[in-house]
């Protein structure tokens, strides 16, 4: 069926082509409700039972309209995402590029989303049986000295209809946001956010787990001075990656767009982040591999370099919904 449908989408505007998904999708949704994962190699990661280790990551659903349409996929968990406090445009279109040849993608949105109110509004008693996860940051506008306080608002209001949170310090799209991961930086968002968490529910009435997304620019020695922070504070896992603001061994068209890239060409920099969290992290805490995952195959390799679960984003746009089908099945 997606082959069929990609070649129609692929030759619209790339921006057009995800905003008709996504209301196909919520369509969709309404129409069928929601499914529960497929069964799957089933885990346990942050005290969460996952059905499959196969999610969706952050930026697809940003504001939480289709988590029904995309649990028709099959996914263990959806994150939806990135919210802030304040609903914000983003940056000026065009911000997504496709880079066919590459198999990636450029984008450079920069947070555009609802707010949290309205994603608050959407989650409540929502359907889906899977692992719900809101990935939060913060507004373009608050200064990085009080960033902290918008993560612990979204943190707060989302508490209740999610089952996790992400911390988004990586995203390369809002000025100055990775900053905030610097390893003598880090903790001034993560503690207050973890402090705020404390007798937080999530919507299983249990302790709500707390992960911390990253980018996978650092140099391997900074990654692990971060890594070293996060494994010292209560934090419960660990996203890597978010995309890459490098450029190398690119063909294609668009290499040169301004945003964070995706998709196969940055498979080899999350392997290597991941590698370097499982030395450094030692099962203190687990990780959550996410970056150029474009087959099932792929999937299980990141299962082999110990991770606990993958997401997937762009391979979902190139491979469509059987990406989701074949990882499920290879991972199992
Ligand atoms: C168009 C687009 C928008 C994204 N928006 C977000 C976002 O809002 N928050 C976030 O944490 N990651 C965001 N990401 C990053 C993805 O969640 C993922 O970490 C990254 O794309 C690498 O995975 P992939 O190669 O499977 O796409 C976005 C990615 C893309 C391609």
């Amino acid at each position: 069926m997606y082959s069929l449908l990609k070649p129609a989408l692929f030759r619209i505007d790339p921006e057009a082509a995800h905003d008709l998904t996504i209301h196909s999708l919520q369509f969709m949704g309404k129409c069928l409700g929601a499914s529960p994962p497929i069964q799957g190699r089933s885990c346990e990661v942050a005290g969460l039972r996952f059905a499959n280790p196969i999610g969706l990551a952050a930026g697809l659903d940003k504001n939480g309209v289709a988590v029904s349409g995309f649990s028709r996929l099959g996914f263990g968990h959806i994150e939806v995402g990135t919210v802030t406090p304040r609903a914000q445009p983003g940056n000026p279109k065009p911000r997504v590029f496709r880079l066919e040849r590459d198999r990636g993608l450029i984008n450079r949105f920069g947070f555009n989303n609802d707010g949290i109110d309205a994603l608050v509004a959407r989650l409540t008693n929502h359907p889906y049986a899977g692992i719900i996860g809101v990935n939060i940051g913060k507004n373009k506008k608050t200064p990085n000295e009080t960033a902290h306080e918008d993560y612990v608002h979204c943190l707060q209001k989302a508490a209740a209809v999610s089952d996790y949170i992400t911390i988004n310090v990586s995203s390369p799209n809002t000025p100055g946001l990775r900053d905030l991961a610097d390893a003598d930086k880090i903790l001034d968002v993560v503690a207050p956010v973890l402090e705020a968490r404390t007798g937080l529910q999530n919507r299983r009435q249990q302790m709500l787990p707390v992960f911390v997304k990253l980018a996978p620019d650092f140099l391997d020695q900074d990654l692990q001075k971060v890594l070293e922070a996060l494994k010292r504070s209560v934090a419960d896992g660990v996203i890597l990656t978010n995309t890459t603001v490098r450029r190398e061994g690119l063909s294609g068209q668009y290499q040169a767009e301004i945003g964070g890239l995706s998709g196969a060409p940055l498979a080899r920099q999350s392997e290597h982040c991941l590698k370097v969290a499982v030395e450094v992290l030692e099962g203190a805490l687990p990780v959550i591999s996410v970056g150029g995952v474009m087959s099932g195959d792929d999937a299980q390799r990141r299962l082999d370099l110990g991770a606990s679960l993958v997401q997937v984003y762009t391979g979902l746009i190139y491979r469509g919904p059987q990406l989701v089908k074949d990882a499920i099945r290879v991972t199992q």
